[in-house]
């Protein structure tokens, strides 16, 4: 769930889209009405009000699209030189829409101790997440009607359900990697991506829907994916881009294959106990309960929530092991300690004494946390740093940003687990660490990601060994919206029991 990223390669992306000619003049005219727009919003703000100090503002000489490429090409690099110039809060301009960012701990408590109808979600998120989603759910209901759905879904995931979880999981993992055979070079991450929606359908969904997930059903979410594109975030939902069609399409088609399977449950009379039957059997406050639609929405929600954010954690936790091979080693000798020599079935309890690889992954994700910026819309004025943050900007945090500060951080690019059992400054300050957001939009999909990766990752250690290939540690890559690693290619072999 992330919602931009600017740079001119998306531009290329949105336009290699349009198949003709009608599409590119409808574009062309929407470009021109969008600067005209922009300019104007430009010269009416130069001649408001002069006494209100607003945000440092960075300057660019390139019209409308503003600091797009820049950005695009290096986000955290152009936030932290802007962070050094300008300080905590500054305003830029990309695609004829400002942008401020708070960064560091103080200023982003602006946006998680603000209330929804002030600092916005859904005037950023809407126009990408409903129409994947679809209506009655999420950033298309009122904030109070999402926060109840949010605590509906919570309540289903206890620690009961995690246990099942983890045999899940366990189960998903091995099956899975039985393909990659004794030892070999193979693509990391676009395993991970594969194996996880299997083990989000099975653990959220269950097992019906699990039961139903073939080759072409895999190709339906992923035309439903390719809903969250720059080009979704740029252009108006009119636009009939073949990706948005295929997008609508996929998203009828997964809706009916869910509505059968709810329908089924609801008239079979007995209760499995698992998510959906939580999902089905909850109420609103009013006493309503969740209808057919909002329960298929939520499933769609948390699958492609957690799958991104998951699969791309998991594999940069991947490259740290295989990076630092007396990391590894002691996570496999952790395993030995807790779980018995001959390394029996993992269990929930075991796991939560997996206290190494639990501060792996808690250093992987402020390293390298999938979701770099957070976003609001400034409905009404903001003050922070003592500026005045007009309506109508995006308001953005970056965990990216804020889990490096230099200030805030010792070692601040080491990936060094054992940093959280010493003292250390980010504990005093509140916004410091924040892969998972904070305040009315908070995740709750925290200790499920942290169940899900830690069980992948104890499966897979016992499995094979990795190394970097060559000594690769993959960069990142910026094209899309989360920050994948850039050709992950893992090389492993596999362990003799
Ligand atoms: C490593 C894994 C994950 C990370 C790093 C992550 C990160 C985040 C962040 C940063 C937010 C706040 C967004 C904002 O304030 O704009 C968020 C919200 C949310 N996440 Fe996650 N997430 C993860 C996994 C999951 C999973 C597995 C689920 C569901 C099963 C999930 C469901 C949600 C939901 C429902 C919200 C609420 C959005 C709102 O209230 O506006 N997340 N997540
Ligand atoms: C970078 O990400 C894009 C979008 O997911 C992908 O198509 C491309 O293959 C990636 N590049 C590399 C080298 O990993």
């Amino acid at each position: 769930m992330q919602f931009y990223q600017m740079s001119t390669k998306l531009l290329r992306d949105t336009v290699g889209e349009l198949n003709d000619s009608l599409t590119s003049v409808v574009l062309a005219g929407l470009f021109f009405t969008l600067t005209v727009g922009y300019v104007s919003k430009r010269l009416l703000r130069e001649s408001s009000d002069k006494n209100l100090k607003y945000p440092p503002y960075i300057p660019s000489s390139i019209p409308f699209l503003g600091h797009a490429i820049a950005f695009g090409k290096s986000p955290i690099e152009f936030l932290e030189n802007a962070y050094e110039k300008y300080g905590p809060v500054f305003s830029f301009t990309m695609v004829g829409k400002t942008f401020t960012f708070l960064l560091g701990s103080d200023a982003a408590a602006l946006m998680f101790n603000s209330k929804n109808e002030d600092l916005n979600a859904e005037d950023v998120y809407s126009k990408l997440t409903t129409p994947v989603f679809g209506k009655g759910v999420a950033y298309d209901v009122p904030n109070h009607v999402f926060l109840e759905q949010k605590k509906m879904f919570k309540t289903g995931l206890n620690i009961a359900r995690f246990k099942q979880h983890v045999k899940l999981v366990e189960a998903e993992t091995v099956d899975y990697f039985q393909r990659w055979g004794d030892s070999g070079e193979r693509n990391l991450f676009e395993a991970l991506s594969e194996l996880i929606i299997l083990t989000a359908s099975s653990c959220l969904h269950g097992k019906e829907i699990r039961s139903m997930l073939n080759e072409r059903v895999a190709q339906l979410y992923a035309d439903l994916d390719g809903g969250f594109s720059h080009a979704a975030w740029l252009l108006p939902t009119w636009v009939p881009l073949p990706s948005f069609r295929k997008r609508d399409k996929a998203h009828l088609e997964i809706k009916k294959m869910f509505f059968k399977v709810i329908e089924k449950r609801r008239q079979s009379g007995e209760k499995a106990d698992d998510i959906l039957q939580t999902l089905i059997d909850a109420t609103y406050k009013e006493g309503r309960p969740m209808n057919d639609n909002e329960v298929a929405g939520m499933l769609i929600g948390l699958l492609l929530a957690g799958q991104h954010t998951s699969s791309t954690t998991s594999a940069w936790l991947g490259f740290f092991l295989a990076r630092d091979k007396a990391l590894q080693e002691h996570c496999y000798a952790e395993q030995k300690a807790v779980c018995g020599e001959d390394l029996p079935p993992l269990d929930y309890d075991q796991l939560k004494d997996l206290s190494l690889l639990e501060r792996c992954l808690k250093e992987t994700l402020r390293l390298r946390p999938p979701i770099m910026s957070m976003m609001r819309m400034a409905r009404t004025p903001q003050t922070a740093a003592g500026y005045t943050i007009p309506v109508g900007h995006q308001i953005c945090v970056s965990p990216t940003v804020n889990h490096r500060l230099r200030d805030t951080w010792m070692e601040r690019m080491e990936f060094n687990p054992d940093r959280y059992l010493n003292d250390n400054p980010a504990a005093g300050e509140k916004f410091a660490y924040i892969p998972f957001g904070a305040g009315r939009h908070r995740c709750i999909g925290e200790n499920f990601a942290y169940v899900q990766i830690k069980t992948i990752w104890s499966t897979l250690l016992r499995m094979f060994e990795f190394d970097l290939v060559d000594g690769y540690f993959p960069a990142v890559n910026y094209t899309t919206m989360i920050h994948t690693p850039y050709n992950p290619i893992i090389r492993y072999k596999r362990r003799k029991q």
